[in-house]
């Protein structure tokens, strides 16, 4: 036998002999099964008893099913989403091996992605929604033998910016934020995000710092003033909004930028000049008014500015006011823009090619015009609209990873937690060669960490993105609807849930301020940031007997009032003492403090910073799941959501997955305005659905105890409100039995570790931009460990998660990367 033959036999016998003691299963490595002799096997031993060809449970035959192919891939899909959440086989039933059942899973996957690479891939697994189909005790428990995890690392890629961040860069070019003010910490500060305006629209907005007198009202200011939305697109409501590969930037995007470009680069240059006459310029504001010629309401002449200089004055000013082109400065203003739209500074190559492309522009189209279209350009660079982190330099380690470094590296730490460039301390250390290990990480993430000046709204979008209660403002309520839950009509409700944002906004950086046990905090805390409007809020919806004596008691002054008035009249008594008849309001006080709104100046309709830290009705509300913003987010038009509620719990703080909804079912529940929500969702407890729904519908029904405007309320349609609800199936014994309404159901997850755990994932995922794998196990629990250690701290947590080899290493090869 020749040295090779021997080799190879003894390989063989080594092979076999593991394969006899159980397998190794790698996870992310390719899995070597074939249909035939494992996933065959696989589903006659496990399933076909039940899916058999004659009378299948739910309708479902999986013997015959065959290999994935085009046609079958949504029932393969389905059976993947079964296996992997270990939905199937039933409980009761023989389970299959863990390893057998990962292998199953992942082959399933590997296949859908083969077949369905023509039409448009298979990527649900990527999905963060997904990313509780890999079991959580797995990731925090001991591993069965025969898993063997590797070293983690993330995929090489490239971030698209999101929407807000876009903007908030771009805002940098023409406003000047205020600096931190320690007296004031709530208010909007230079690094934090530029907010949605009171309607709740994401938008750029020129000179509004210097505007000191508009003709009209709110909305004729909002449309004289000039603005520019938005352009990047953002799909996604719910949920974490931004992994990479989500997003690419079209034409009809470019083109806008273009546009975009073009004003940004004016207003640089001219300032107000460049959207207004110059007699609009003027500290005489009387003067200016004269000049104003009849109704010119909503019109850009409708404005008045003063004088103050308040944008930057930067290169691109110098450039267009130069009595020729000078090519000194020309290079200046291109590495001036170019920095601040990439965040770093170009390359000899990079800032030689956009001279050239300017002084082109500039050489067909003259000084001004030609100047601005070439700078435009920049604006669309790659590294203007995406973050890349390919982490082409650098010798990849034994495992094949590569660290981040230098740009990529500070680039990535700072986007962590910042919209803006990074600062001069980190910038330096970029440039110096400090940032190429992990302690100069830790290093900078904690200076960061630490100072209070140094904004950080990437931390509070994440908790945006966690628990979605950011979307009441643009819950569509019908009129009727809204008017029975006691709460205001029309318009005053959406600017109130807008506020509402803010206020939470705002309790969750006081929460995070204090850094102690921070999500039982966030979900206990009787604490709440409160409007004047919020009295209402955070109000108990009278009963019909309650609303009778209130309206007695009306009369009754009136007529005392009366009595002492006899000229008053009773309509000027009710215009003093307005009483919402329908609502006990909450007596809420509190110390004075701010939240982050929009700029001022939107007239009547502007929403204001002014706030107070009040303590909500006693056992009436606990935490951030109580409170309007959250409960109006998970409603609808005319109720509440109580299976969105329920699937949010079940989702975001008990680590669970329910498959996606069957498109042959139909999701409506039925149209009968005289039964409870509760009543009409009996059609989600027949057989059928009861199985997905038993997992979600038990956890949002404790919330009955509010109306969908989020008010309290103790009875509904006249009998006392049932808000009974129970947990099941959490994966936490200590957790599952009956809830007597949403207090006591919050209470009990606050206390959970597995609730803990669940949190920290969620933090992995949006800090990592995409979802764990059982190889990120380690960096999971090192992060659980540090957040419980440190007593709830979430700057714990952010340091743990950010000097972690997934936050650190990259993988350049696809097929090697973890999946
Ligand atoms: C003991 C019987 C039983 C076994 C064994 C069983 N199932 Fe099921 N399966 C059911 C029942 C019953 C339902 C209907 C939903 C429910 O009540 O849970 C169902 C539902 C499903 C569904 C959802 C149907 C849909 O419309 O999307 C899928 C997919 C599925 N099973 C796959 C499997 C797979 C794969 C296996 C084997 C790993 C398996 N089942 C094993 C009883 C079984
Ligand atoms: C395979 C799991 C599954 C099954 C089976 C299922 N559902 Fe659902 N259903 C869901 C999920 C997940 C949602 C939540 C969607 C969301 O987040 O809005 C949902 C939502 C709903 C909604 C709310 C829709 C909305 O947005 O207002 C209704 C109503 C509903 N299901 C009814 C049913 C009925 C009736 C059945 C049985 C005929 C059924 N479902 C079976 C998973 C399921």
């Amino acid at each position: 036998m020749s040295k090779v033959g021997c080799a190879l036999a003894a390989l063989v016998g080594c092979c076999l002999a593991t394969a006899a003691f159980g397998e190794t299963y790698v996870p992310g490595q390719q899995v070597e099964k074939d249909f035939r002799g494992f996933v065959e096997p696989f589903l006659t031993t496990h399933c076909n008893d039940c899916h058999g060809k004659d009378f299948p449970e739910a309708d479902l035959t999986l013997e015959g099913l065959g290999p994935v192919d085009e046609v079958n891939a949504d029932v393969w899909t389905r059976v993947w989403a079964q296996v992997a959440l270990k939905e199937m086989p039933p409980k009761e039933e023989e389970q299959p091996e863990v390893i057998a059942r990962l292998q199953f899973a992942d082959w399933i996957v590997a296949q859908l992605k083969g077949v369905l690479k023509d039409k448009g891939g298979f990527e649900a697994q990527l999905d963060p929604n997904k990313g509780n189909f890999v079991d959580h005790d797995l990731l925090f428990g001991p591993l069965p033998e025969g898993i063997q995890l590797r070293p983690t690392s993330s995929p090489a890629r490239i971030w698209r910016v999101t929407p807000q961040e876009h903007i908030t860069r771009l805002n940098e070019l023409i406003n000047t934020e205020p600096g931190f003010d320690p007296q004031k910490p709530g208010l909007r500060t230079h690094g934090d995000a530029v907010p949605t305006n009171h309607g709740g629209e994401l938008k750029l907005y020129f000179g509004v710092d210097r505007i000191t007198k508009w003709q009209g009202g709110t909305v004729a200011y909002a449309t004289a003033v000039k603005s520019v939305p938005a352009v990047l697109s953002s799909a996604r409501a719910h949920g974490l909004e931004n992994y990479p590969d989500f997003y690419s930037v079209n034409s009809a995007e470019a083109t806008q930028i273009l546009g975009m470009a073009d004003d940004i680069l004016r207003y640089m240059a001219h300032g107000p000049l460049s959207i207004a006459e110059p007699y609009q310029i003027s500290d005489d504001t009387k003067a200016v008014m004269q000049k104003w010629d009849g109704d010119i309401r909503g019109l850009p002449t409708s404005l008045v500015y003063n004088t103050q200089v308040v944008r930057p004055l930067t290169p691109v000013k110098d450039l267009l006011e130069a009595e020729e082109v000078d090519s000194t400065q020309l290079q200046a203003a291109v590495d001036y823009v170019f920095q601040a739209v990439t965040f770093r500074p170009p390359t000899k190559q990079e800032s030689q090619a956009y001279v050239q492309i300017a002084q082109q522009s500039i050489d067909k189209l003259g000084q001004e015009d030609g100047a601005i279209l070439g700078l435009s350009a920049i604006f669309l660079d790659r590294d203007a609209l995406f973050r890349p982190e390919l982490a082409t330099s650098g010798k990849p380690d034994e495992h094949g990873r590569v660290m981040l470094q230098d740009w990529e590296l500070g680039m990535a730490v700072n986007h962590a937690l910042r919209y803006i460039q990074p600062d001069e301390t980190l910038q330096s250390a970029i440039v110096e060669g400090r940032l190429r290990t992990k302690e100069d990480v830790r290093r900078e993430v904690e200076r960061m960490l630490a100072d209070d000046s140094i904004r950080k709204p990437r931390v509070l979008q994440f908790f945006r993105d966690y628990f979605d209660y950011d979307l009441g403002g643009y819950i569509c309520k019908d009129a009727k609807a809204l008017g029975d839950t006691g709460a205001g009509g029309g318009n005053a409700h959406y600017s109130a849930m807008f506020d509402a944002t803010a206020s939470t906004d705002r309790l969750i950086e006081l929460i995070l301020a204090e850094d102690q046990d921070v999500l039982k905090r966030l979900l206990t805390t009787e604490k709440i940031v409160a409007t004047p409007g919020d009295k209402v809020y955070y109000g108990t919806r009278r009963t019909q007997p309650d609303i009778a004596a209130s309206l007695k008691q009306e009369k009754e002054a009136l007529a005392a009032w009366l009595e002492e008035h006899p000229n008053g009249k009773a309509a000027d008594f009710k215009k003093r003492n307005k009483t919402n008849h329908k609502v006990e309001v909450a007596e809420l006080s509190g110390p004075k403090i701010f939240a982050r709104v929009s700029r001022r100046s939107f007239g009547a309709g502007s929403m204001k910073p002014e706030r107070i830290l009040a303590t909500a009705p006693e056992g009436e509300r606990l935490g951030i799941l109580t409170q309007p913003s959250w409960l109006v987010s998970h409603s609808d038009a005319m109720d509440n959501h109580a299976i969105r509620r329920g699937r949010w719990i079940r989702e975001r703080l008990l680590g669970g997955g329910i498959p996606d909804v069957p498109i042959t079912v139909d999701a409506m529940l039925p149209d009968e305005p005289n039964n409870t929500l509760r009543e009409r969702m009996r059609v989600t407890r027949e057989s059928y659905c009861r199985t997905c729904h038993e997992k979600m519908d038990p956890l949002g029904l404790p919330f009955e105890m509010f109306n969908h405007a989020g008010l309290h309320r103790t009875t509904e349609l006249g009998q006392p409100v049932d808000t009974s609800g129970e947990i099941i199936d959490s994966g936490d014994p200590n957790l599952d039995g009956k809830v007597d309404n949403a207090i006591d159901l919050i209470k009990k997850l606050s206390e959970s570790e597995r609730v803990e755990q669940v949190f920290v994932r969620h933090a992995f995922r949006f800090w990592m931009g995409r979802n764990e794998t059982l190889n990120d196990a380690p960096v999971l629990q090192a992060a659980d460990q540090a957040y419980q250690e440190s007593g709830g701290s979430m700057k714990a947590l952010l340091t743990s998660l950010l000097t972690s080899d997934a936050f650190l290493y990259r993988t350049r090869d696809e097929t090697d990367a973890p999946q």
